[in-house]
């Protein structure tokens, strides 16, 4: 079964709390971290993470869009979340962030943008919980998918096949109802979702209906 992600960038933060309720059923609430230098926004940080700790919400699964996530990504295991995912491109030593992500009791997940080979990963594959595949340019909620991208899902189901690994897999950007079926069916474990879960009529029917997909 499928696993949504609901991204928070998305909600009115005016009634956060009513946001929230939302998306109660969500296997995870997907918090969207950017410094507006690795990518060209600017949104929450680690305040927004200790609002969120007082607060009924699912798990929270972080995404760092940071230059220096090697800084920062500890600090966010600190404030309790469950999966935090940096970019293989911002980090100059990857294997030494993932395992310290893990060895701080968090699931550790690496991104890629939409440009770089599903290849550049192979010696970190073994390491990482998760992959979370870019179906954006990062930077921005409602934005156009972009399909060559998700060809990675497909790649990164193979290898995952062929080498018996257990990385789950993640997409970002640009999911809907309409595309999601497919996702799930190329080896997408865990969709993330922001437009399409907040600023629909009803969030939870949209959260049920993705977790009713199987490959
Ligand atoms: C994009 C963010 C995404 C974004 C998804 O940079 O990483 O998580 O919030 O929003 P939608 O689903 O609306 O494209
Ligand atoms: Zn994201």
């Amino acid at each position: 079964m499928a696993m949504v992600s609901p991204s928070i960038l998305a909600a009115d933060l005016s009634c956060i709390s009513s946001e929230l309720k939302k998306v109660k059923n969500a296997d995870f609430l997907h918090i969207d971290v950017m410094d507006g230098v690795f990518v060209p926004n600017i949104t929450f940080g680690t305040p927004l993470m200790e609002t969120l700790a007082r607060l009924d919400t699912p798990p929270l699964d972080v995404h760092l869009m940071i230059v220096d996530a090697s800084r920062y990504a500890e600090q966010y295991v600190e404030l309790g979340a469950s999966i935090v995912t940096v970019h293989a491109e911002a980090v100059t030593h990857l294997h030494r962030l993932v395992t310290r992500i893990k060895e701080k009791g968090a699931r550790a997940f690496v991104s890629i943008n939409p440009h770089p080979p599903v290849s550049s990963l192979e010696e970190i594959l073994p390491v990482v919980d998760g992959v979370l595949v870019m179906t954006v340019n990062p930077g921005f909620t409602a934005q156009e998918f972009i399909d060559s991208a998700s060809e990675k899902i497909k790649k990164l189901d193979v290898v995952r096949n062929q080498t018996g690994l257990g990385f789950s897999i993640a997409v970002d950007g640009g999911v809907t109802l309409d595309n999601a079926g497919v996702l799930v069916s190329d080896g997408a474990d865990i969709l993330v979702m922001g437009a399409a879960v907040f600023r629909d009529d009803s969030p939870e029917e949209v959260i049920s209906k993705i977790k009713e997909l199987r490959r």
